[in-house]
């Protein structure tokens, strides 16, 4: 493997994790050689969406070991999205022993230490069965497989530009605050848009006044003020990250510095000192220039990543890759 330039592309890994729900309940799930699901035409999951997923990722630290981070917090988060789309609920102890089953599997795609890769892990729930109505399945299966990745965007921090869609991801009382499919499929077309304009994807405004931002394509946006404030968006319609949630704690943990989750407008962006996304796959990716009708809006120069970004990149990474210890709770042994 070219552990050093791995992207972010589909590589097919050994083992993948099955778990099947009928009658009332999961069935112990197995590892599988075959990376195809066979299943009923019927598929809720094919014809109405009913499908939900998740994205975290282990990591091999300096000893050769291997550790998840956070995993309690993607079961959880799984879950919520199986209650909105009536899909029944997996235990946190099965969902990080199918992470688990499927590292040890898979052991040899998991990046050395110092690469900067890791191993990417897409739980997903989808529903099946013979069905036609518009109404959830009697069947589900559950899923973990398995990649090496490393970028998503451009990689390391180098800052990536925005261009603010005119659509919307998601309504305010809709599924914008769970990880589902629908969320994705729809964020195909903006992101072309953005892509054929040279720019790394779009960035979501909020769907009632179309003045405030949300998310920066599959990743949460943050940003510093010129008084060192951590601000990160308050809205009903984005996906509580995870990573943004370690951020805060990080920012006023580490850094001492003030957070503020709260409205972020479209107006503000001239008077902010640094911005970023923020995700599993994203990890930190600096946001040099966002552009909005037509005016751009640069943050620290354009071309690098600002000091604080930086610090946070650097304080998450060393957290993740087991070179700083973490706060309690944040890593779990693979
Ligand atoms: N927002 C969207 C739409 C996402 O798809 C993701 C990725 O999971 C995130 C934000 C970041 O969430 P997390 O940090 O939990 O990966
Ligand atoms: C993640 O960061 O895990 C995501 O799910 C984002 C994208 C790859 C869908």
């Amino acid at each position: 493997m070219d552990w050093a330039n791995l992207g972010f592309k589909y590589t097919k890994t050994d083992f993948r994790y099955i778990s099947v729900w009928k009658d009332g309940e999961w069935d112990e799930g197995i590892l599988t050689e075959d990376n195809r699901l066979s299943i009923s035409e019927g598929s809720t999951a094919i014809h109405y969406g009913q499908q939900c997923f998740e994205g975290l990722k282990a990591y091999r630290t300096k000893s050769g070991d291997i550790q998840l981070f956070r995993p309690d917090e993607n079961s959880k988060r799984l879950n919520d999205s199986c209650d909105r789309l009536l899909m029944p609920q997996i235990s946190s102890d099965k969902f990080i022993d199918a992470c688990k089953q499927v590292i040890k599997a898979n052991e040899r795609f998991v990046p050395p230490y110092g690469s900067n890769a890791s191993l990417y892990l897409r739980p997903f729930v989808i529903g099946v069965g013979d069905n036609i109505g518009v109404k959830a399945a009697q069947e589900y299966i559950f899923c973990v497989f398995c990649v090496p990745v490393g970028a998503y965007f451009k990689g390391d921090i180098s800052p990536v530009n925005f261009i603010v869609s005119d659509y919307d991801r998601a309504a305010s009382k809709g599924t914008g605050s769970v990880k589902v499919g629908g969320n994705y499929a729809c964020s195909f077309y903006p992101n072309k848009l953005a892509k054929d304009r040279g720019f790394a994807d779009c960035i979501y405004l909020d769907p009632q006044t179309h003045s405030k931002i949300e998310e920066v394509g599959a990743a949460n946006f943050y940003a510093i003020t010129k008084e060192n404030v951590f601000i990160t968006p308050k809205s009903e319609s984005i996906l509580p990250s995870i990573t943004k949630k370690s951020l805060i704690y990080i920012a006023q943990n580490h850094l001492n510095m003030k957070v503020e989750e709260r409205d972020i407008f479209i107006d503000e962006l001239s008077e902010l000192k640094e911005a970023g996304a923020c995700g599993t796959a994203a990890v930190i990716t600096p946001i040099g220039m966002i552009e909005d009708e037509g005016k751009q809006y640069t943050f620290n120069g354009g071309e690098e990543a600002g000091e604080i970004t930086k610090k946070l990149y650097k304080i998450l990474t060393e957290i993740q890759f087991g070179d700083r210890e973490a706060p309690e709770g944040w890593i779990f042994k693979a």
